[in-house]
């Protein structure tokens, strides 16, 4: 990770007041990471692959604070409480200990996306969290550490460090957790030329009601249809880097929507079941098999939440668009292209 001012490392010491700046994109994954073997570490279950976008930035300002006795932490000028307030907390608290120092810290988080509603924020805002952190502690910027740093606050996270599309290794399941740790990070996919948009539809921008992280506990407690899912995502991850080294957004687009809706059948079969499809979620699943029977080449995924995302190529963008509209009146759509990796803003991004 190099900051836009200067290419060279961020090394300690730092100063008591050190602080940075950092942005990160959200990700939105082809073949989904639904579930951990390792809750503690955020070791996922099985290996996947996102395509990062370029709209919903999350810019996160870190200072260190050697007076407080706590940290301070605002997500658009509002002091965070509750369980975000815990998870950040927890998140820089190992970023002391792998930095070796106790200053307490004051976090900013300017967040464009709505927040909880599947749509990846957690992903853009512990990525930009981990860049800001890891430079205002001094701790280096290996995009390999900060990407299994981020996983640390939320799984899909690490592959929100890199531009484009990127794959997170689940790591290796055999020797001591230290080395399961050192193994499971993201890093990018070569992808031959394929301009693709995702078209997203937030038909609910609400909190959702299941946390994901609740959610892919139960259904890898509960769900019988969990682990042939597990299993058919590596063939999924096998055809979806294959699709995109040879730049066949069809096979692309075939493999996320299976991939997806494969997921949410495990979900479905949960006990208690966790739906997070909504009827309108359906009707515009209903408007991408319609525009395929059109000859428009349109796949749809879903991650934990109603809304919908739909993948498309660029030029096809537009058509896509009005016919997600039409199909659910009133939702707000947004297209997206691929998008940059986290970075360090310069300057401090004052
Ligand atoms: C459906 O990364 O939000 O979006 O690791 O518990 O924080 P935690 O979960 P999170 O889960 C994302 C799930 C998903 C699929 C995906 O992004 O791969």
């Amino acid at each position: 990770m190099r900051s836009e001012q200067s290419p060279q490392l961020v090394r300690p010491p730092v100063p008591d007041t050190a602080a940075a700046t950092a942005v990160a994109h959200p990700n939105i994954a082809l073949v989904k990471y639904w579930g951990k073997r390792d809750e503690q570490l955020f070791l996922p279950r099985t290996d996947s692959l996102s395509m990062t976008l370029d709209i919903f930035p999350t810019t996160t300002r870190v200072r260190l604070a050697p007076r407080a006795d706590k940290d301070t932490v605002t997500f658009n000028g509002r002091a965070a409480t509750g369980e975000a307030l815990r998870r950040i907390v927890a998140f820089l608290e190992l970023v002391r200990e792998r930095a070796g120092r106790a200053h307490r810290a004051v976090v900013d988080t300017a967040n464009t996306v709505p927040t909880g509603a599947g749509l990846a924020s957690s992903a853009s805002g512990f990525a930009a969290l981990a860049v800001a952190a890891a430079a205002a502690y001094g701790l280096g910027d290996d995009a390999t550490a900060l990407s299994r740093l981020a996983r640390r606050g939320s799984g899909s996270a690490s592959r929100s460090l890199f531009g484009g599309f990127a794959l997170w290794h689940a790591g290796s399941s055999t020797g001591t957790a230290a080395q399961a740790d050192l193994s499971s990070y993201a890093e990018p996919v070569p992808a031959a030329r394929l301009d693709p948009a995702l078209v997203v539809a937030v038909l609910d921008a609400g909190p959702k009601a299941v946390s994901s992280r609740a959610a892919m506990r139960r259904t890898v407690d509960t769900s019988p249809l969990y682990e042939p899912w597990a299993r058919s995502s590596g063939d999924d991850l096998r055809d979806m880097v294959a699709a995109l080294r040879r730049g066949d957004l069809d096979a692309v687009g075939e493999v996320a929507e299976r991939n997806a809706l494969g997921m949410h059948a495990t979900m479905l079969a949960a006990r208690p079941a966790v739906r997070y499809m909504a009827p309108a979620s359906l009707t515009v699943l209903d408007s991408v098999l319609q525009l395929r029977r059109d000859g428009i080449g349109a796949w749809a995924t879903m991650d934990a939440g109603p809304n919908v995302k739909v993948l498309c190529r660029r030029a096809d963008a537009g058509k896509v668009a009005a016919a997600v509209r039409g199909a659910a009146p009133g939702c707000s759509v947004h297209i997206a292209g691929p998008g940059p990796g986290a970075r360090l803003l310069a300057g401090d991004g004052r």
